[in-house]
């Protein structure tokens, strides 16, 4: 199985990608990561789906990974990332594609369909969101769902601004285990996208500090008004223990007209490494029923 990486220039910036699977591939599935900020690697478990016969294209958005970072913050925007995703497509795609976008990158992948939908087979949004300030409100219930001195040490500290305080960080931790990965070992792929978040700009700029909180460019960002016009065939995935809590991916599932919704109950927002199996058999079988069209939904585009 041919593995090619690379650079290539997108709207006038040097952006890596990667490319897994067969070149000849009768269908491709472009990945979103999230952060905004983070990086393709904590997706990478989803090269499992060449297993199915699909080409599966990874790449760091502008500013993020291994991509070329601009001199201003004046490109990291929604707007921008889903003009990359097209010019990606156009590069690296091969016609209509399959769009999959996790966390932010479900976002954006809702932002791309709402455009630019003549170019997908379908849409799949894992632990993604459509409406920025809701999911922050989930969010911040949730931190009231931790043990009480990890809350209270979020609450103070967080309002004093003290990020560094070692119970701040010890509490973020458990955040972060409780509702972001739950595996006991975090796989490596995704340690390195949060470390690159951390390094990155874009994180801070578009995101905020961390993920509970969200301060940046897209916190008020809502595409609910927009979901009804996506068309095409739309897998709305998530974790029961999901940071972006179920009730968020239900927002996106009532949105869309026809739409699938599936919860994986032993996951929080990374099922694609916490329940690998089921998720990767989960997505291939509505990916395989879209291309032979036996999905209901595929024929509505
Ligand atoms: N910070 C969330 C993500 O991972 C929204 O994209």
């Amino acid at each position: 199985m041919e593995d090619r990486e690379g650079f290539v220039s997108i709207l006038g910036y040097k952006q890596y990608y990667r490319a897994v699977g067969p070149e000849d591939a009768s269908a491709t599935i472009v990945t979103l990561h999230g952060g905004p900020g983070s990086s393709h690697h904590y997706l990478l478990s989803l090269r499992d789906l060449t297993r199915w016969g699909y080409r599966v294209i990874f790449f760091d958005q502008l500013g993020c990974g291994s991509s070329e970072i601009p001199p201003t913050t004046d490109q990291f925007s929604l707007e921008h990332n889903v003009e990359e995703t097209e010019a990606i497509r156009q590069e690296l795609g091969r016609g209509k594609v399959h769009l999959i976008g996790s966390s932010y990158g479900g976002l954006l992948a809702l932002a791309y369909a709402i455009k630019y939908q003549q170019h997908l087979r379908s849409l799949v949004t894992v632990g993604g969101l459509a409406d920025v300030p809701f999911a922050a409100a989930e969010m911040d219930r949730l931190i009231d769902e931790l043990p009480p001195e990890d809350a209270k040490a979020i609450r103070v500290h967080g309002d004093r601004g003290e990020l560094q305080h070692p119970d701040y960080v010890r509490a973020t931790q458990r955040f972060y285990h409780s509702y972001v990965c739950r595996l006991p070992t975090w796989p490596v792929e995704l340690t390195r996208s949060l470390q690159l978040g951390d390094e990155r700009p874009v994180y801070r700029y578009m995101n905020g500090p961390n993920e509970f909180t969200i301060t940046g460019t897209i916190r008020d960002i809502d595409l609910r008004p927009q979901l009804a016009t996506i068309r095409v065939p739309t897998l709305v995935l998530g974790g029961k223990y999901d940071e972006v809590t179920p009730a968020v991916a239900d927002l996106i599932h009532a949105g869309i007209p026809g739409s699938r919704r599936v919860t994986f109950p032993e996951s929080s927002h990374t099922p694609f490494w916490e329940e690998r199996d089921a998720f990767m058999s989960t997505v291939a079988s509505f990916l395989t029923g879209v291309d032979r069209g036996t999905d209901p939904g595929s024929t509505r585009t």
